[in-house]
């Protein structure tokens, strides 16, 4: 979903002012004296970064912040970090989870900084990959990834319960070691500073987590005592008389908040904690899922073994030569296109960003271009413009003449236009990945091989070590409890470039897709032939994608033109009944069939055990047809979820994808999962 950018004007002193809100950002030409003193000194952090990896070893510091607006308090928060790292101490790697509703335009952002030169490095790292506005986490890195900023985007109300403890949500546990409450006066914003906002707060504080906010205003006091926090009023910062500081000290009174947050069956915990470190991971795969993994592992010195049953990496489906890179939407933000979304958004960045440490991958982001080739597809189109439901810098209508345009090619269709859209060679992709990974020294890559169910016996013994199957199509024939997985049989011809095609500028998209020409070639896809796993290459698949572009194409002559392609490579895709990933712990099925046999009952969620998986075991896969635009963004969402770090995605999002969601979703409809499931393949 999108969001409005803030109206803001700038005062006689150059300072940014809400135009909704009529207040300021922050104070007058002091901003960041206001943050250190406020945010900064109140909540202690200096003192407790440079403690904090005595106490926590190998955790994060994890602040929250309610109202991001310009970064002005981020990017000092920043500033101290660095000059810390600088001076020779030792710090956590830093999480900074920020909510806001109006996000501030790039243009705006750097207006209101102007008066702080000190901050200039930090805002010229972030807005390369400052967000669209979309509903949703957006999670950017600075400092070579020891940085990691949450920007969730929507209003604080539909996103801090959305927000979960990386351990067995307790009374015990936590996610933030310190707020900053921003998010202008009381008065100003009376809808933000509720009681709800304050069972969050409380719910997501970690025991003697702290809180420091600018206001002393008496119903803010009175509701964070109510909540569980002990205040403190200190002396104000500026023209302001007193502002609270805050600890959490009463625990018992979010008990109700964490069981209402609390869905036992999609239980995930980390298995990274202080006392218990992740060193070592054993990934069985060699595509984009395994390479993803890798890359983000390693980066967080964690030591990778990738086994890849194949001669070399990516022969299964990211063997393509090309692949389109888009998401799939629709005209409602359902849980599908939401994943979609969010993935496409955080894949963009996370390949700038491999670009930008010199991984060499033939890619063109030169815009996918949705062709509306019938009055069926326009109907859907017409409906996902009017619903006016995602930005427009995601996908956005054009006219049959803007599509020619920006084509190169005769286009008589109007469309959808997704800019930031292109192709990749998959197969470079997970080689440049792959080759970043085993630049660090924490990677090999073992051919010809995989682990048998002793091997992985053996190693899991250890509770530093994890296995991840990222095993693509073959996830039917693993040892492992079933999953409804659907194997789907696909062909991409490679199509010779004709002289009217040469010119084509854009990945067309329509019931197939057709890339511009790369090396003399034009990728053509694809088939879909269900539960087929052979890879033989077939004349009449190859006609069969041939005819299928010119019926779709009818209007341009030039398709009608296209010959009958010689080459072409087939694979086998892996998908699931809902068309999502599967992401997370492997369950115990027998145990999951025996613990929630009662589903039907509709008992209340907490009153369910916690779902047992299988210790140390994970999967990621089920991506479908869309791998490079979703496995950057689940392997992000598996490795937080060890690492006990926070999640890039909401606690509904993590859900959707959890491996044992059809086991729930049958013991709700009262079916027999394993009669329908036991084969290995979908059934639905
Ligand atoms: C014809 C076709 C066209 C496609 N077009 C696009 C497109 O345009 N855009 C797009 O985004 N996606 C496209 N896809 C989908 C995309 O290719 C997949 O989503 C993606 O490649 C899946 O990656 P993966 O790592 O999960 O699986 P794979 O790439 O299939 O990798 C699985 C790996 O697991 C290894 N393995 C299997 N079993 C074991 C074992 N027991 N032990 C060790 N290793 C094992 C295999 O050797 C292989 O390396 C297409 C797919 C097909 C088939
Ligand atoms: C005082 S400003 C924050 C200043 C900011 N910390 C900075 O450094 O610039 C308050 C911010 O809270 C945001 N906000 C207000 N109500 C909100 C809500 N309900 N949900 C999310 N953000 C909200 C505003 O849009 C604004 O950007």
């Amino acid at each position: 979903m999108k969001l409005s950018h803030a109206q803001i004007s700038f005062n006689a002193s150059g300072t940014p002012v809400a135009d909704t809100f009529t207040d300021v950002y922050f104070c007058d030409a002091r901003g960041c004296e206001e943050t250190d003193y406020v945010f900064v000194e109140q909540n202690n952090l200096l003192a407790r970064w440079s403690e904090f990896k005595q106490s926590q070893p190998n955790m994060p510091f994890v602040i929250g912040e309610t109202g991001f607006g310009t970064g002005l308090n981020f990017f000092q928060t920043c500033h101290h970090y660095k000059r810390m790292l600088e001076e020779g101490y030792s710090l956590p790697r830093l999480y900074y989870l920020s909510t806001e509703k109006f996000p501030v335009t790039p243009a705006d952002i750097q207006q209101a900084l102007l008066h702080y030169p000190h901050l200039l490095p930090f805002i010229e790292a972030l807005l390369p990959q400052y967000p669209m506005p979309l509903v949703g986490c957006h999670r950017m890195q600075l400092l070579n990834g020891q940085i990691t900023l949450d920007l969730w985007l929507g209003d604080i109300h539909d996103i801090l319960p959305q927000w979960q403890s990386p351990q067995i949500e307790t009374h015990a546990s936590g996610l933030i070691d310190a707020w900053y409450l921003d998010g202008f006066a009381p008065s100003k914003n009376p809808d933000m500073w509720n009681d709800a906002l304050f069972a969050q707060l409380a719910r997501l504080t970690k025991p003697q987590g702290t809180l420091a906010t600018f206001t002393a205003a008496g119903d803010v006091r009175r509701s964070l005592n109510a909540a569980g926090f002990s205040t403190k009023k200190a002396k104000g910062f500026g023209k302001k008389r007193e502002m609270l500081s805050a600890t959490l000290t009463e625990l018992h009174t979010r008990e109700s908040t964490i069981n209402a947050h609390t869905l036992p069956y999609y239980h995930r915990a980390a298995q990274h904690t202080k006392h218990r470190p992740l060193a070592r991971v054993k990934i069985l795969g060699g595509g984009i899922a395994s390479g993803c993994l890798a890359y983000l592992l390693t980066r967080q010195g964690i030591q990778v073994e990738v086994h890849c049953a194949d001669s070399d990496i990516a022969q299964g489906a990211s063997g393509n030569d090309l692949g389109g890179f888009y998401p799939q939407l629709n005209a409602q933000a359902s849980h599908a296109s939401q994943i979609h979304a969010s993935s496409f958004v955080y894949a963009k960045r996370f390949y700038d960003q491999l670009i930008a440490q010199g991984a060499q991958f033939e890619h063109d982001w030169c815009g996918v271009f949705l062709v509306g080739f019938n009055d069926k597809v326009n109907a859907r189109q017409h409906a996902l413009r009017d619903a006016q439901v995602w930005p427009e810098s995601l996908i956005r209508g054009i006219s049959s003449a803007e599509a020619q345009a920006i084509a190169g090619v005769d286009m008589p269709y109007e469309g959808l236009l997704i800019e930031h859209g292109g192709w990749i060679s998959p197969p470079q992709l997970v080689k440049s990945l792959l080759t970043l990974a085993i630049e660090t020294g924490l990677c090999q890559i073992k051919t010809q091989s995989t682990l048998t169910p002793d091997q992985i016996s053996v190693f899991t013994q250890s509770p530093a070590h994890a296995v991840i199957y990222a095993t693509g199509a073959s996830s039917p024939q693993l040892p492992i409890p079933p999953l409804p997985y659907r194997v789907v049989r696909g062909q991409v011809e490679s199509a010779g470039v004709i002289p009217q095609t040469q010119a084509l500028k854009t990945v067309l998209c329509h019931k197939g897709y057709f890339t511009p020409a790369v090396h003399g070639y034009h990728a053509m896809g694809s088939t879909y032939v269900k539960e087929d796993t052979r890879c033989d290459y077939r004349e009449s698949e190859a006609e069969q994608n041939l005819a299928m572009h010119q019926q779709s194409l009818q209007q341009c002559a030039w398709m009608q033109e296209m010959q009958l392609p010689q080459t072409g490579r087939a694979a086998v895709r892996c998908s699931t009944p809902d068309h999502l990933p599967l992401v997370g712990a492997l369950p115990d099925i027998t145990q999951q069939l025996n613990d929630y046999a009662h589903l039907y009952q509709a008992k209340p969620a907490y009153t369910y055990p916690r779902a047992q998986n299988i210790a140390q075991q994970y999967i990621l896969t089920g991506l479908g047809s869309r791998g490079l635009t979703t496995a950057p963004l689940m392997a992000e969402i598996l490795v937080s979820q060890l690492l006990g770090q926070p999640l890039p995605v909401s606690r509904t999002i993590a859900d959707a994808l959890c491996p044992n969601r059809f086991l729930i979703r049958d013991g709700i409809r009262r079916l027999d999962y394993l009669a329908r499931f036991k084969g290995n393949t979908a059934k639905e």
